[in-house]
């Protein structure tokens, strides 16, 4: 437990804009080591312009950006990466046909011998990667094997290791279970509870509240670039979650506008539905 501050990052009223779009407007949030915080909102709330501003891909237009209590401000994801936040994104930065430990090792890779007969150091990276799989609760048979021959959830636990390995922090998870099934969804999310036991501060974004509710320790919701606040687990309740993300409030509107439409279709029809009904009863009969 780091013993000056819990507070990995924090932001303080930050805005975005792009132009004359607003797509962040005055959000506040925090994530502390050891604590899996969600950021939950429907398409276009702003989650990804949020991290990709934690992760230095974006500089906020106002507002503050705090890493363990001091103000930053990066210009690159380089430099987020030195703090030790590390993103992993859906579509991952990973070569299918490349091997899963060359994938690991990519861009750091280990070496063996000097000058001219430098080599990447198979059989290191091999054991390694297989290692800090393992230590992960991740049996990889063959780190030779292809990246592309791994499932989407195995994939996104390579990564998730990797980052861990290289001394991630803060780790940024966008939508790493979008596209995966139950059970390769469940390994992933085992993942994240092993990287908050490692007392990483973890922001994981999901649009599914099962997901969310699972794992998450605090939740951040996201609407049209604003912020509805920071919710505990028992603040929120897996019911209300469920409700507010799966748009229940819109749907109720939804069928009540479509009621509305089929009522008045009714109206306007019913004068002339008898006569259409007639005339192809009488083209029927003259065959
Ligand atoms: N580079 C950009 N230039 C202009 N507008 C942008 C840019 N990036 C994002 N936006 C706008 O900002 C708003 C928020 O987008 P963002 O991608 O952050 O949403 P999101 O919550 O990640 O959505 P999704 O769930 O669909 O991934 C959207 O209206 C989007 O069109
Ligand atoms: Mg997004």
């Amino acid at each position: 437990m780091n013993t000056k501050s819990t507070t990995a990052l924090e932001v303080r009223n930050i805005s975005k804009y792009f132009g004359s779009v607003i797509a962040l407007s005055d959000v506040s949030m925090s994530v502390h080591y050891g604590e899996v915080m969600c950021l939950l909102g429907d398409n276009g709330a702003g989650k990804s312009t949020l991290i990709k501003t934690l992760a230095g891909v974006h500089q906020q237009s106002e507002g503050q950006y705090l890493v363990e209590d001091k103000e930053v401000r990066f210009n690159s994801p380089r430099d987020a990466l030195n703090h030790g936040i590390a993103t992993v994104y859906q579509d991952l930065a990973m070569i299918p046909l490349m091997s899963i430990s060359r994938n690991f090792f990519l861009g750091s890779e280990p070496t063996k011998g000097r000058g001219l007969f430098k080599s990447f150091d198979v059989g290191l990276a091999n054991r390694r990667s297989r290692e800090e799989m393992a230590k992960m609760g991740i049996d990889i048979r063959d780190p030779s094997q292809p990246v592309g021959t791994l499932s989407g959830g195995e994939r996104q636990s390579v990564a998730i290791a990797r980052a861990v390995y290289f001394g991630a922090k803060v780790l940024i998870l966008d939508e790493p279970t979008a596209a995966l099934g139950v059970k390769q969804a469940g390994t992933v999310l085992r993942y994240i509870a092993q990287a908050r036991a490692k007392n990483l501060g973890v922001i994981f974004i999901t649009h599914n509240p099962h997901h969310a509710y699972a794992v998450g320790d605090r939740f951040t919701i996201l609407k049209r670039g604003r912020t509805f606040g920071t919710f505990t687990k028992e603040e929120l309740g897996r019911e209300e979650m469920v409700r507010m993300m799966s748009g229940a409030d819109e749907l109720d509107a939804l069928t009540h506008e479509l009621q509305e439409f089929e009522h008045t279709d009714q109206l306007k029809a019913s004068g002339k539905a008898a006569e259409v009904d007639q005339q192809l009863a009488d083209n029927l009969g003259k065959r």
